[in-house]
């Protein structure tokens, strides 16, 4: 299972230090919130915060945009060295050529949608893509409660991938802990979101991802 450490928690004081530590506690992606106070109520950071991130770290970065007219800051965060950038269906009415816009940037496409939004508005889209993300709480904020119903969808969008053979990551972002992780992947996903399972005030960036390591399983 990989791990995607969302900075949305981590203390900014000392950004540098959290991120370098994630990295070496073994995390596979950084995920980056960007979040516009539109599309989502609150505001988080650009371009810039996501530039000294990808100084920072020799790890793929992604770019979850929660913001409305996303097209408008591709190349933005191409030029900030994100590799992945995950935009939600809900602010895409020209999804193909969005995608396509992604592709000629040379950027990872992701798709994501939010709790209640029907899986149907991605299923077009599957063929075209790098990754799908199920937001598992409605977005805007880190460190709230998996919505229960999120299972369901995540084996239904796994079992959608796997009909068309895409190879397509399957991610979960959103109150993934140790509480949640091995449910979540045991519907199907491959890659999950974890924001305030890894920064918190209670373990160490170490010990917190290695916490969710025993729980899937995994500590060598
Ligand atoms: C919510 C963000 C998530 C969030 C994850 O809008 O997209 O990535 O920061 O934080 P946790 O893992 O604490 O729910
Ligand atoms: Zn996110």
């Amino acid at each position: 299972m990989k791990l995607a450490p969302s900075i949305y928690t981590a203390d900014f004081a000392r950004l540098g230090e959290q991120i370098r530590d994630a990295e070496r506690a073994g995390v596979d992606v950084i995920h980056l919130d960007i979040m516009d106070g539109n599309f989502v109520p609150n505001i988080t950071f650009g371009p810039m915060v996501c530039a000294a991130v990808t100084r920072n770290t020799s790890l793929l970065c992604e770019a979850h945009l929660m913001i409305e007219e996303p097209e408008r800051t591709f190349h933005d965060y191409q030029e900030a060295g994100v590799t992945r950038v995950i935009v939600h269906v809900e602010t895409c009415p020209h999804l193909f050529s969005t995608i396509q816009h992604l592709r000629q940037l040379k950027l990872q496409v992701g798709i994501t949608l939010n709790p209640l939004t029907p899986l149907v508005a991605l299923e077009e889209a599957l063929p075209l893509v790098d990754l799908v993300l199920i937001m598992s709480v409605e977005p805007g904020y880190g460190g709230q409660k998996y919505i229960p119903a999120s299972t369901h969808r995540i084996a239904r969008l796994r079992q959608m991938l796997d009909r068309i053979g895409s190879q397509a990551e399957l991610e979960v972002d959103g109150g993934v802990n140790v509480d949640t992780i091995c449910e979540v992947r045991d519907a199907g996903a491959s890659i999950v979101v974890v924001g305030s399972a890894v920064f918190n005030d209670a373990h160490s960036v170490a010990e917190s991802v290695r916490n969710l390591r025993d729980t899937l399983g995994e500590r060598a």
